[in-house]
C-alpha cells in the first residue's frame, strides 16, 4: 500500500496543532504508521530540501526547521502522497484553499505549518530520512473492509 512521509513543522507543534492535523488524516482513512518527535539536525534538513539548496529562501528555511521540534509522521493508504498533498494545500498558505491545513491554518509561506512529501518517489526517499525500517509498523484498521471498494 501507498506511504508517505509528513511532518508537522515547528510552528505547527508550538501552536498546538499536531492533535487536529492527526485527526484530519486518520478521519480521511489514512493509516499512522509511523510518528516520532524531533529535533532535525542539520543533515536532514538538508537533504529533505536538497531541491532548494541553492534557493534565496533555503537559509530561513533551514533555520526555521531546526528551530524546534517537529513531529514526523509516516502515512499509508489508497495514493497516500497526492491525496495528502490535497489535504495539505499550496505551498503559500494565502493561496491556500479553504479546508486545506495551509488554508485553515496559515497565512504566511515561511510558516506554513506542514511538510509532505511531492509524489510517490519523493515520500520512498524522505520516509528513508527519516525513519529507519524498524520505525514503520504495518497493522489493520479496524475499518478497513468498509475503506475500500
Ligand atoms: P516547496 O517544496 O516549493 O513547497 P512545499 O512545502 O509545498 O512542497 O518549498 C519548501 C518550503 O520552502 C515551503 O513549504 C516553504 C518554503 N518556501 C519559502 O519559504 N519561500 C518560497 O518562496 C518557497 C517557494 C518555499
Ligand atoms: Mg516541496
Amino acid at each position: 500500500m501507498d506511504r508517505t512521509f509528513v511532518m508537522v513543522k515547528p510552528d505547527g507543534v508550538q501552536r498546538g496543532l499536531v492533535g487536529e492535523i492527526v485527526s484530519r488524516f486518520e478521519a480521511k482513512g489514512l493509516k499512522l504508521v509511523g510518528a516520532k518527535l524531533e529535533r532535525l539536525p542539520e543533515e536532514r534538513v538538508v537533504e529533505q530540501y536538497r531541491e532548494h539548496k541553492e534557493k534565496p529562501f533555503f537559509p530561513g528555511l533551514k533555520a526555521y526547521i531546526m528551530s524546534g521540534p517537529c513531529f514526523l509522521m509516516a502515512w499509508e493508504g489508497k495514493g497516500a502522497a497526492a491525496v495528502v498533498r490535497m489535504m495539505v494545500g499550496a505551498t503559500n498558505p494565502a493561496e491556500a484553499a479553504p479546508g486545506s491545513i495551509r488554508g485553515d491554518f496559515a497565512l504566511d509561506i515561511g510558516r506554513n505549518v506542514i511538510h509532505a512529501s511531492d509524489s510517490p518517489e519523493s515520500a520512498a526517499r524522505e520516509l528513508g530520512i527519516h525513519f529507519a525500517p524498524g520505525e514503520l509498523i504495518g497493522y489493520s484498521r479496524i475499518d478497513e473492509p468498509v475503506l475500500y471498494e
